[in-house]
């Protein structure tokens, strides 16, 4: 017979995909495995100790964690949550976990082990897949729509001058005049809804320049109201782009950023208002359906009152605006662009936090279609 093999049983549970929580008595954490590191964006070391309620924060908790868990502690009876919502950093994440006790050797106290799979990876790519066919077909709505209002607009520009020529009268000379910039205000807005025409043209680009771009353009506009701080990592890898079309992304967002803190100095009395860009590594994201193994983020932060609830599910959709002379079409172009890069735009945001993250693959394969 073969000799039984010696398993290191750290090495089994750190590769478990399952996050798995050791927690004593007193509820505070014990242990927790890589998968659980990862999922609370937390070291062992720094959560050792601490509090497991909270790691374990519930959104909109109607149920008792903290009762449930000494239930388990004092009787040993398991039990499973279903679809549970915890926050992480802000980030709301779905999990289903199973609470037990471990009745350890004589020498140790009782523990409870709180195994948590995260559901959210499915939901989210999901949630996402649709976001984006809303959104295509939304495009092509407003397109189409955009097309039907240019059309009759040269004709109606033309017929006005004719009448302004041939009335020749200045009392009337106001009103073709009123005709006339608004015609052309509603050409412009066609021609935004319309989008840009040009095809992108790809180069290798460090993120950074763009970005530096649209700091100055934003420390000129301004006039160095808003405290603007840079968090880079320098060590990126650069993305194949087209970098006036990363220009006009970064660029709607952080105006829409400085509307947010300039349109409603109510809100900084307390705070000084700071657009934050950080530039990271991010690992494992999945876009339109494909897991990459890493991208480049670019994180614009702002810490303004936050998208308005009712908004925030459908900020980058054509024409949803939350303020009163917004066209709302800034995050549905930029939202185009990045898709055409084979990225994403995500949105986060609560009074005082709000950060939209571009991601940006940076292999090639976007380009070759
Ligand atoms: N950083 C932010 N903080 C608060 N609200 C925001 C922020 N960014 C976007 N929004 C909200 O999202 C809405 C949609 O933004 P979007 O850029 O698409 O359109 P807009 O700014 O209204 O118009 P425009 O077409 O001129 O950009 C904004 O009207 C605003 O209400
Ligand atoms: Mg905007």
């Amino acid at each position: 017979m073969d000799q039984p093999v010696a398993i290191d049983y750290r090495l089994l549970v750190d590769n478990l995909t399952t996050a798995i929580l050791l927690v004593d008595g007193q509820l505070n954490v014990f242990y927790l495995n890589s998968s659980c590191e990862s999922l609370f964006d937390i070291s062992l070391l720094r959560a050792s100790g601490q509090p497991v309620l909270n790691l374990l924060h519930m959104a909109n908790d109607e149920f008792n964690t903290q009762e449930a868990l000494l239930n388990t502690f004092n009787t040993g009876q398991p039990y499973t949550r279903r679809e549970a919502t915890i926050r992480v950093n802000f980030k709301d994440i779905h999990v289903d976990y199973t609470v037990s006790q471990i009745n350890a050797e004589k020498s140790y106290h009782p523990l409870l082990l709180i195994e948590l799979d995260q559901i959210d990876r499915m939901l989210k790519i999901s949630k996402e897949e649709n976001l984006i066919q809303q959104h295509q077909v939304a495009r092509q709505l407003i397109r189409g729509v955009a097309h039907e209002i240019k059309n009759p607009l040269g004709g109606i520009r033309g017929a006005t001058q004719l009448l302004a020529r041939s009335l020749n009268d200045p009392q009337y000379e106001e009103f073709t005049d009123i005709i006339i910039s608004e015609v052309d205000r509603l050409r412009n807005l066609a021609d935004t809804m319309l989008g840009s025409r040009q095809l992108p043209s790809y180069e290798l680009v460090n993120v950074h320049e763009p970005l530096e771009r649209v700091r100055s353009l934003v420390t000129n506009q301004t006039k160095k109201k808003i405290k603007i701080t840079r968090d880079y990592d320098l060590s990126l890898p650069d993305v194949l782009a087209d970098r006036d079309q990363l220009i006009q992304v970064m660029l709607n967002i952080s105006v829409n950023a400085v509307q947010a803190m300039t349109e409603n100095k109510e809100f900084f009395i307390d705070h000084q208002p700071e657009l934050i860009l950080r530039t990271r590594i991010q690992r494992l994201v999945t876009i339109n359906g494909v897991l990459k193994r890493s991208v480049v983020r670019i994180d614009i932060e702002d810490n303004g009152p936050g998208v308005p609830e009712e908004i925030l599910e459908s900020v980058f959709y054509p024409l949803v605006t939350g303020r009163a002379k917004g066209t709302g079409l800034g995050l549905s172009i930029a939202q185009n662009i990045m898709h055409q890069h084979g990225g994403m735009i995500e949105c986060q945001s609560i009074p005082e936090k709000t950060i939209f993250s571009l991601y940006l693959p940076w292999e090639a394969s976007h380009v070759a279609k």
